[in-house]
């Protein structure tokens, strides 16, 4: 048996979070390869109340893929499923497909620049063509009952005026019926800059987010990019609806696990990563059984102690043995004990 109190990760104590707040007050971000079903359950443990996206799924991926792109674990809700493709009917078809499998929302990216996703003739590049993403948008709409939301920049290449951005979120809005955006306060190169690049040259402009919000008052508006701490995200919530963290959430997950008091008014006591680690004990048990690999999941975890004494040991320990056959939870007991027992954390 593990020690791992269930209690702390029932968050159904709650008394004090009435759903006042817009779901996409605080959310982890789609990452490519990052923000898989493991990743995301283990981002729940720490926060009830955030809202959690998949990675990117192209339409063609689910239509015509072999495997079963719309997994997920029922505790991972509230949950995005971010759809990649700009074909009306094919959104439609995946979009049904997810409201059937229970998703809790649905999202069309718009904002990312990579050459593959241009080739298909999605992601940022749809920017240029507001009145496609309104089709798209419609069509999905048409199908479900589920918010469709959309995920964009600031601009792309040469087109990145104020006006750019207001056409694009006055049609698709207008005319797609979308109700909110998430902007990544940045433009896109969709030449010459790899998508990495795409998220570090670009400087960021908030200000043009908070005027988006000042002038489509009646959209909810979240933004994104840059954003490493919950200080940051609140002064953020005084001009918007929603932040949206990404890599920060990723490599210092912990951050998580105040987000519910902080954002949401929650009162409960905040978990503590140790009693994180246990309560992945039972997850990692049932996938391992299923045939899933310890470094799977344990990659997510690694940044969990990140500025604690301890963290390196710990990132060394399960970098150097989680990918060994027949790896179990026994390698995470062992990088946890290189914690200083002392340590509450
Ligand atoms: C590894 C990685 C994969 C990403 N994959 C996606 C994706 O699938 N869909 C998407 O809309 N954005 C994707 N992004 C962009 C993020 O969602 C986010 O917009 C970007 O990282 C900026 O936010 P941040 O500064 O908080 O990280 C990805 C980013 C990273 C680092």
């Amino acid at each position: 048996m593990h020690n791992s109190d269930a209690s702390v990760v029932n968050h159904t104590d709650e008394s004090s979070y009435d759903g006042a707040f817009p779901s996409c007050r605080l959310s982890v971000a789609p990452m490519l390869d990052w923000t898989d079903r493991h990743c995301r359950y283990f981002h729940r443990l720490m926060s009830e109340h955030t809202q959690l996206y998949s990675e990117m799924v192209t339409t063609g991926a689910i239509i015509h893929g072999k495997g079963d792109f719309l997994a997920y674990n029922e505790q991972e809700h509230p949950l995005v499923l971010q759809l990649g493709g700009s074909n009306p009917a094919d959104l439609a078809t995946c979009a049904k497909l997810a409201q059937a499998r229970g998703y809790d929302e649905i999202n069309l990216n718009v904002g990312c620049p990579s050459d593959r996703v241009q080739n298909g003739r999605f992601g940022a590049c749809l920017m240029a063509e507001p009145e496609l993403v309104a089709q798209c948008i419609a069509a999905m709409r048409e199908v479900v009952d589920i918010p469709v939301t959309v995920k964009t920049r600031i601009g792309i290449d040469d087109q990145d005026s104020y006006a750019f951005l207001t056409d694009f979120v006055g049609i698709v809005s207008e005319k797609g019926g979308c109700e909110q955006f998430t902007i990544h306060a940045r433009k896109a190169w969709l030449s010459g800059l790899s998508p990495k690049e795409n998220r570090e040259i670009p400087p960021l402009d908030y200000p043009r987010a908070y005027q988006l919000k000042q002038d489509f008052a009646h959209l909810t508006i979240a933004v994104n990019g840059g954003v490493k701490s919950l200080e940051e995200a609140k002064s953020h919530l005084a001009h918007l609806d929603g932040v949206m963290i990404g890599r920060e959430a990723y490599q210092n997950p912990y951050i998580l696990a105040s987000v519910d008091q902080t954002l949401f008014g929650a009162t409960r006591p905040v978990i503590k990563r140790r009693q994180v680690v246990e309560a992945m004990y039972p997850y990692i048990e049932t996938q391992l059984s299923n045939g899933s690999y310890l470094g799977h999941i344990s990659r997510h975890m690694i940044g969990l102690f990140q500025n604690m004494p301890g963290a390196r040991q710990w990132r060394r320990h399960i970098s150097e043995n989680a990918h060994k056959p027949g790896a179990g939870i026994e390698v995470l007991e062992q990088a946890l004990a290189k914690i200083p027992s002392e340590l509450d954390v």
